[in-house]
């Protein structure tokens, strides 16, 4: 397609008629190729080359680092955190290098920098794009203070098992609503100009398929189909790159048998021919050398060959590019016109970032930890906070209310961070205890358990003795920050060390449980899920994590989330998502039997052969998009403007929502629909839209969504594009196990 549209503006000569040639792109194009006619084959080499460095290596810069500056033998660097390396190194490059080229400093800021948000996980339970740009955009102006201007982040693998540690890092389960918060991610990350000093460049991850390991175990094979590719793992990243990201990185997994760094397929056709991308793509932190023990390559040199000709331009840490590039020039298995067309790709954004006019950071310290920056962490801490059980209306709680504080987390700074948060300072979290005391709340702390796989009950009679001489019990436990993120997959994601058990122990003395977890990944209840009266989901909440857990147990806000993945019963349902396909054999709920109420010796095929699980059944704990609030919802009056949908029409669909409770509260109004038949299979159903309304009590507000062909219309594994006439259901609701139902035709 782009390759079509360059030939047209070549062949018209009209660069007007072209609107994405216009003059800036051809000013653009003009540096990059007079620069690259300056460089030598070494400095080209050099732009190819992202070193890393250590955050934690303290003392003095080592000069052969500042002679590889000098030379132009490298492009961009991570991790540097000494601000005086930043500039001198910024400074070699520009002032001593032979054609000044300025390098880029990069940085896992993945979910804030200083001001650390939810993690994105969290963040995702929003479905609120504001909230994602708004955390994006602090990360930005706190980071690129530090000189830092490319960012590692967004996140964008679909994860379908909580068992991976990095669904920490993911927007979820649903290619829709990552891809929503995918642009407002970008949006914010890279501000309104490129070449402003605040604007720090994003990188969509892990191209492609990472979240779809095995197991949930971490840098685990993806076998994913061409459907499944095109129609659930891409959406994401072709929002991101329609955003305008800056960088890809590659994923450490292999697809279908081809790792992701050394996949020509991936990395050129569908990355830039099909989805357009003309920025650079990065590798993941030598995931080149990692084709050799994945079996794709038998040295650094042929891994080397096989990523150049893949289209990698930028190679993590593992130096093969370096040591090897020219070697595979010589012998002929790259040619010069390759090299120079990843380099290209690296200048363009060297270029658009306005470096080379400004390369040094805009020192801006003074706003890190801003008040308006905690303000919109707070913010962002609320509204990602699921609310998964309220038994009798337990929450919120009056301020008089006697508390029992029990629990791992309630008072440990760096654990409510959560994963990737390196520079997020512990002394300035803000605990639930830190908020609670700051507010006067009448409260008793007995942690209990001091970390969370503490498994020693030498304190649990501390914590029941405090929990009878109160009126509420309020257990902040989880998962430390350690047990979710990169390599830190579970096998069983209950709640750890002993903490079942205390909750079992203070459940005795019949006072009501309110349990707040934090943790990095759905959590399964089960085993307490009875002698708890409320849950409140915060995920790993951020520097903010206290004074939002206050405001929300307290009423002063309402917890607004809902579950951007399905919450499973117990981890052998896992991979667990709501957009499955149906199978030859439905569930039918009147068919299920389950397991303890099988007559012993039953002849084997008397059960209901739909597809469940003889112990567990077939629903999880809680629905992806589930979230309670302090107040109810009813749906109503819903409509569509016609009953049929044809090539040029597009169909609309109305709902009333009305607040039925007594509180003003949000509610996120979710619309999903069902492809009957298809030429391939489709899923039971997919999210197409949601809409946020705040409601006052008794107000009722009308609310609508549109749908055209092009929202109907999906891939097959020829990868076709395209919808068949036929029926579609549709639902609107609190969530993808609820809703209002309708139908329409595709004639
Ligand atoms: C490995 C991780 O997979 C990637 O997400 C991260 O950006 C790099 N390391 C750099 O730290």
């Amino acid at each position: 397609m782009k390759k079509i549209y360059v030939l047209i503006c070549i062949l018209t000569f009209t660069i007007v008629a072209c609107e994405k040639e216009e003059k800036p792109t051809n000013e653009l194009e003009g540096k990059v190729s007079e620069l690259l006619s300056k460089m030598t084959l070494e400095e080209k080499i050099g732009q190819l080359n992202l070193r890393g460095t250590s955050s934690r290596v303290k003392g003095k810069l080592p000069d052969s680092l500042k002679q590889a500056v000098r030379d132009g033998k490298i492009g961009a660097f991570l991790n540097v955190m000494n601000t005086e390396y930043v500039d001198e190194l910024q400074r070699i490059a520009v002032e001593e290098s032979p054609n000044k080229i300025p390098l880029i400093f990069a940085r896992d800021v993945i979910h804030g920098f200083k001001t650390i948000f939810p993690i994105p996980l969290g963040m995702a339970a929003s479905w609120d794009t504001e909230v994602a740009e708004n955390s994006s955009r602090v990360a930005a102006l706190e980071a690129s203070s530090f000189g830092v201007r490319w960012t590692f982040a967004p996140m964008l693998d679909i994860a379908r098992d909580s068992r991976w540690g990095r669904i920490a890092e993911s927007p979820g389960e649903d290619p829709f609503l990552a891809s929503s918060l995918t642009k407002a991610y970008v949006k914010g990350f890279q501000g309104e100009n490129l070449n402003d000093p605040t604007s720090m460049i994003a990188c969509a991850k892990h191209f492609i398929g990472y979240g779809a390991g095995i197991g949930g175990r971490d840098y685990n094979t993806a076998v994913i189909s061409e459907a499944q590719l095109q129609n659930v793992y891409l959406p994401p990243f072709k929002a991101a790159v329609n955003a305008g990201s800056q960088t890809v990185m590659t994923a450490f997994n292999e697809m279908n048998g081809i790792p992701a760094s050394g996949d020509k397929r991936l990395l050129t056709n569908i990355l830039r021919d099909d989805l357009g991308f003309d920025g650079f793509v990065v590798s993941d932190w030598d995931s080149v050398k990692e084709m050799i023990p994945h079996g794709f390559a038998t040295d650094l040199k042929q891994a080397a060959e096989i990523s150049l000709n893949a289209g990698l331009n930028m190679e993590m840490t593992s130096n093969s590019f370096e040591t090897y590039t020219k070697e595979l020039l010589q012998e002929g298995k790259i040619t010069e016109a390759q090299i120079n067309s990843l380099v290209a790709d690296i200048l363009r954004v060297k270029l658009r970032m306005g470096l080379f006019e400004n390369p040094y950071r805009v020192d801006k310290s003074d706003n890190l930890y801003a008040d308006q920056h905690l303000a919109m962490a707070k913010e962002a801490a609320i509204k990602s906070s699921v609310l998964l059980k309220n038994d009798k209306n337990i929450l919120p709680l009056q301020k008089t209310t006697k508390i029992a504080v029990v629990g791992p987390l309630a008072d440990k700074p760096r654990e409510q961070l959560g994963t990737w948060t390196f520079d997020g300072d512990g002394k300035f979290t803000k605990t639930p205890i830190n908020a609670f005391e700051n507010q006067h709340v009448n409260y008793n702390f007995v942690e209990g358990l001091s970390y969370s796989r503490d498994k020693s009950t030498q304190d649990f009679s501390k914590a029941v003795a405090a929990a009878k001489q109160s009126d509420v019990i309020l257990f902040i436990g989880g998962e430390e920050a350690i047990l979710s993120g990169e390599a830190h997959s579970r096998a069983d994601i209950n709640l750890p060390g002993a903490q079942e058990q205390l909750i079992k122990e203070l459940a005795k003395t019949g006072k009501p449980i309110v349990l707040v977890i934090m943790a990095g990944r759905p959590i399964t209840v089960g085993n307490i899920l009875n002698d708890v009266d409320a849950i409140l989901m915060t995920w790993h909440p951020g520097t903010m994590g206290g004074p939002a857990i206050h405001d929300m147990i307290f009423g002063i806000a309402e917890p607004s989330g809902r579950l951007p993945v399905t919450w499973p019963k117990v981890a052998g349902q896992l991979p667990l998502f709501y957009n499955h396909k149906t199978t030859g054999r439905p569930v039918k709920p009147e068919e299920f039997v389950q397991m303890d109420s099988i007559p012993i010796g039953a002849w084997q095929s008397s059960l209901g052969n739909t597809s469940h699980y003889l112990d567990v059944g077939y629903l999880p704990q809680y629905p992806f998009g589930y979230g309670l609030g302090y107040t109810t919802f009813q749906y109503s009056d819903q409509a569509l403007s016609s009953n049929t949908i044809s090539d040029n029409t597009e169909i609309t669909i109305k709902v009333k929502v009305k607040n039925t409770g007594k509180r003003k509260g949000s509610e996120t109004v979710q619309l999903y629909v069902q492809d009957v038949v298809g030429r391939i299979t489709r899923p039971v159903k997919e999210l197409k839209g949601y809409q946020n309304v705040t409601l006052q009590p008794n107000e009722v507000k009308e609310v609508s969504f549109t749908l055209s062909l092009d929202d109907l219309k999906y891939y097959d594994n020829q990868g076709t594009y395209s919808v068949e006439k036929g029926v579609f259901n549709i639902w609107i609701g609190q969530n993808s196990a609820a809703g209002l139902t309708a139908k329409f035709t595709y004639e």
